[in-house]
């Protein structure tokens, strides 16, 4: 029998960072409806928003706090700036959680320094360590991150660094704030901290990164292999510009490649033990529902989740694929979730078949709802000889969404 080894913690912040998103914004109740979900998919932690940005989002805090930061479930972070203000509101927000994580951050590359924050490289380096202790008054899980780590300059980087985990911060993140690393630098910048940070050790490697240069998760999988431990990422790839690094993306290459992954965490290459907690049974009704909340369409190539990702349209490619499987596929769509009873549902199907594709694709109706795309189902079944899962979306987004 395997033993428990060392694996790699999925830090979720599609509730924040992915909020970020133009025109993604969550009420509170869809905040939670998506939280159940990265609950059920197993994420370690979830960052469910930034409590003194708004009052939506200290409620939306609070809430996922009480319901879903339970003793077993995940730890729930808030994110703050490195001002008192800041922490006090999130860790206000936070109290609910049986597990809770107060993020701080404050930049140090020095175009930050001089246009955003005006500070010197001293004041940057004595505020740090201030507000990690002044989190760690209300928490025991601190996490501090340098934004804009990427462009920052390695050497004052390790001097904050050093400064933030002697205040007692429990994971040092590491982001690319603006996606503009290439896989090389940032796997160099993380064995640059381990290995020039004195107290590296009683602390947690983190990443975060944009995609603005496509290479968030590319960057990501180097990190994994010089020490990085917690990825920071998002459902869908959703957030900021070009959005962040995608969970999916990241959990599934790192479980169909994980034996080319294992030597890089210690364990025998040989070892088939999953590298996250992730139920990756649980990603498309996951992505399904995201999309649907925020309005963020998934682009139908996306890798794992898009529409065509598991379809084979060339001759060749079907032909091979119906002789062996393994000649076009990587990955059973099956792991995802994806059933093979996909376009089943037709004239005769009743409504319980109905309502349970529904909820495996991320939707969760009311009675009225129900009934109300009930009928339409029935209307468009009628007319057409399978119903895909694509007609049931069409179906709930214009008969419930847009009433
Ligand atoms: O992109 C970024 O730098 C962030 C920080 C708050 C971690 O989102
Ligand atoms: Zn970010």
């Amino acid at each position: 029998m395997e033993t428990s080894q060392e694996r790699i913690i999925i830090f979720d912040t599609t509730l924040r960072d992915g909020e970020q998103s133009p025109g993604a914004t969550l009420n509170v109740e869809e905040k939670l409806t998506i939280a159940r979900a990265l609950a059920r998919l197993g994420v370690d932690i979830i960052e469910a928003g930034f409590p003194y940005a708004s009052q939506g989002d200290f409620e939306a805090v609070t809430k996922v706090a009480g319901e879903i930061g339970t003793l077993d479930g995940p730890i729930i972070c808030g994110l703050a700036r490195a001002t008192q203000a800041d922490i006090k509101t999130a860790a206000e927000a936070l109290k609910p959680a049986a597990k809770s994580r107060i993020h701080t951050f404050l930049a140090t590359s020095d175009i930050h320094l001089q246009y955003k924050l005006r500070k010197t490289r001293q004041e940057v380096l004595a505020i740090v360590p201030e507000m990690v202790a002044y989190a760690k008054s209300f928490v025991e899980d601190v996490e501090f991150s340098p934004e804009d780590a990427g462009r920052s300059d390695p050497e004052f980087l390790y001097q904050v660094l050093e400064a933030a985990i002697a205040a007692g911060a429990t994971t040092i993140n590491i982001p690319d704030t603006v996606g503009y690393t290439t896989p090389s630098e940032f796997g160099a910048l993380i064995k640059g901290i381990k290995d020039n940070v004195p107290n590296i050790d009683q602390a947690i490697i983190s990443v975060h990164g944009h995609n603005d240069l496509g290479l968030a998760v590319a960057n990501f999988l180097e990190a994994v292999k010089n020490g990085a431990r917690q990825l920071e990422c998002t459902i869908n790839g959703i957030g900021e510009r070009a959005g962040n690094a995608a969970l999916e993306e990241l959990v599934m290459a790192l479980h169909v490649r994980r034996q080319y992954f294992n030597p890089f965490l210690g364990r025998p290459a040989e070892s088939t033990e999953p590298l996250t907690k992730i139920d990756t049974k649980q990603i498309y009704k996951t992505s399904r529902m995201v999309s649907n909340l925020t309005g963020m369409m998934v682009q139908p190539n996306k890798a794992i989740v898009g529409a065509n990702a598991f379809a084979h349209e060339s001759g060749i490619h079907q032909d091979g694929v119906l002789k062996n499987k393994l000649t076009y596929e990587i990955m059973d769509a099956q792991l995802i979730g994806l059933t093979d009873n996909q376009i089943i549902l037709g004239k005769h199907s009743g409504r319980n078949a109905f309502r349970s594709r529904l909820k495996e694709l991320g939707y969760e109706l009311n009675e009225v709802e129900l009934n109300k795309a009930f009928v339409r189902f029935k209307d468009v079944a009628d007319k057409k000889k399978e119903i895909s899962d694509w007609d049931l979306e069409a179906i709930v987004n214009d008969e419930i969404r847009q009433p």
